[in-house]
């Protein structure tokens, strides 16, 4: 009797998460990868997976620290490491392979430098981000393999060199964030294929060439950001396609004059910014019916005319810059004369 009673207190213990640990050898890693990123602070003496001594703690402003597991009756796997905003300042960790259940790794705003590992090819990564460190290098070919890939986020770092067109095989690829970078080179057209897209940001780089065509493939497309990117305009006119889209800003676009871009369909943008991308002619009247937009920026391009006075439905929108145009007549009754008007 009493035998049995211990085997269930022991069957009890083990099938709760609370009796479940963290497999030895991702404890292991988990030592190296604090030793490459600089982690000084995670204790070892308790379960990686208790989200105590270090291991967890509660958000605060930019700072987050969360190392998840999951767990079954008898072990558990790291599935996510969250290091925001924690001066961390070493490189980062080729170890997360010995991770392999490993989905999300976000070490946002430290001070890591170094490349990106190619290691990190051969992992199942569904969400990397290395937003606002000091690293450099090129994307590793290797990972265009993480076929997993959702989230990739390396913007305001050093990372330099053309995009490898391998990137456009990642087959559930949504968001692209690769602002504020020294990127060159053309954009690949192997990135026709990423259909998955919903999100692409490319501002603040050095790339060349034109906006190409094949971005009207990207059907999915909510947001579109790429302001001095160094890419020339003109818009391609096959953005009016990208139904979708809430969020669509283009600026410092060099190449010749052309006219408004046919957006006449973009009836979901909550933000349309077309400043410096040489648009000549008139402002189209149908934006007037564009009442989901809080904030329309076209300043300076070279437009003519009045502005349309249908534009009064307009008049909810938080923030319009049409300065830097060769617009004529009295601005509409609606428009105060300061304010966020310009
Ligand atoms: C690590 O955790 C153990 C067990 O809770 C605790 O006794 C020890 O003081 C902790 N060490 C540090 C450096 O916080
Ligand atoms: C850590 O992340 C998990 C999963 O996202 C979440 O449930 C938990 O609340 C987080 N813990 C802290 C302290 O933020
Ligand atoms: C828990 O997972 C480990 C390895 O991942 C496996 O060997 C074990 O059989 C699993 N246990 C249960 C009760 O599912
Ligand atoms: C990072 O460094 C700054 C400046 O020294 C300090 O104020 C901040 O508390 C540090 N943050 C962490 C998480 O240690
Ligand atoms: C990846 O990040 C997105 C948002 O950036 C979030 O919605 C999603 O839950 C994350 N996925 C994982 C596996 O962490
Ligand atoms: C990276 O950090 C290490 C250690 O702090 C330092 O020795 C090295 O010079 C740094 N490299 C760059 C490129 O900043
Ligand atoms: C990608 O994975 C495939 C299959 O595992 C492998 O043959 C190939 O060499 C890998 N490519 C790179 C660049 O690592
Ligand atoms: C792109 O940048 C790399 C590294 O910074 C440089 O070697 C290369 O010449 C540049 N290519 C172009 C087309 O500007
Ligand atoms: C395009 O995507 C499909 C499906 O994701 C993939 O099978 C194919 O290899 C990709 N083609 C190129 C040129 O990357
Ligand atoms: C892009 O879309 C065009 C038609 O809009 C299609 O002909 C082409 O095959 C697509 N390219 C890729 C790589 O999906
Ligand atoms: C704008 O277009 C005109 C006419 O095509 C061209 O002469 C001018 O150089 C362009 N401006 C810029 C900044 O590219
Ligand atoms: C404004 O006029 C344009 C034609 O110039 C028209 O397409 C649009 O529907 C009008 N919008 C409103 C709100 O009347």
């Amino acid at each position: 009797m009493q035998v049995q009673w211990f085997v269930i207190l022991i069957w009890y213990l083990l099938s709760t998460t609370g009796g479940a640990t963290l497999v030895l050898d991702e404890v292991d890693a988990l030592r190296e990868i604090g030793k490459s990123l600089g982690k000084t602070d995670w204790n070892f003496s308790v379960d990686p997976c208790s989200g105590e001594q270090g291991w967890a703690t509660t958000k605060l402003d930019n700072f987050e620290n969360n190392v998840t597991c999951k767990c079954n009756a008898t072990v558990c796997r790291v599935i996510g490491i969250v290091l925001k905003a924690q001066n961390l300042s070493g490189v980062l960790p080729r170890e997360l392979v010995k991770l392999p259940f490993i989905q999300t790794i976000d070490l946002t705003r430290n001070y890591l430098n170094g490349t990106l590992p190619p290691e990190w090819g051969s992992t199942k990564l569904v969400n990397i981000s290395v937003l606002g460190n000091r690293l450099y290098g090129q994307i590793p070919v290797e990972f265009a393999n993480i076929s997993t890939l959702e989230d990739f986020n390396l913007e305001s770092n050093y990372f330099s060199g053309p995009l490898p067109p391998e990137l456009g095989s990642l087959p559930v690829l949504k968001r692209v964030l690769f602002s504020s970078n020294n990127f060159n080179g053309t954009l690949p057209q192997t990135l026709a294929n990423l259909s998955t897209l919903t999100d692409f940001r490319i501002s603040d780089n050095n790339f060349i060439g034109k906006i190409p065509d094949f971005i009207q493939n990207w059907t999915k497309l909510q947001k579109l950001v790429i302001q001095a990117s160094g890419l020339e305009g003109p818009i391609p006119s096959g953005i009016s396609l990208l139904t979708g889209l809430t969020d669509m800003r283009f600026s410092d676009l060099k190449g010749p004059g052309s006219a408004f871009p046919p957006i006449s369909n973009l009836k979901s943008l909550k933000i349309l910014t077309l400043r410096s991308c040489n648009i000549t002619g008139e402002l189209p009247g149908y934006l007037g019916d564009f009442t989901n937009l809080n904030v329309l920026d076209l300043s300076f391009n070279k437009l003519i005319g009045k502005v349309p006075y249908n534009f009064t439905r307009l008049s909810q929108v938080g923030f319009l810059y049409f300065s830097g145009n060769l617009l004529t007549g009295n601005l509409p009754e609606w428009m105060p004369k300061n304010g966020n008007y310009g």
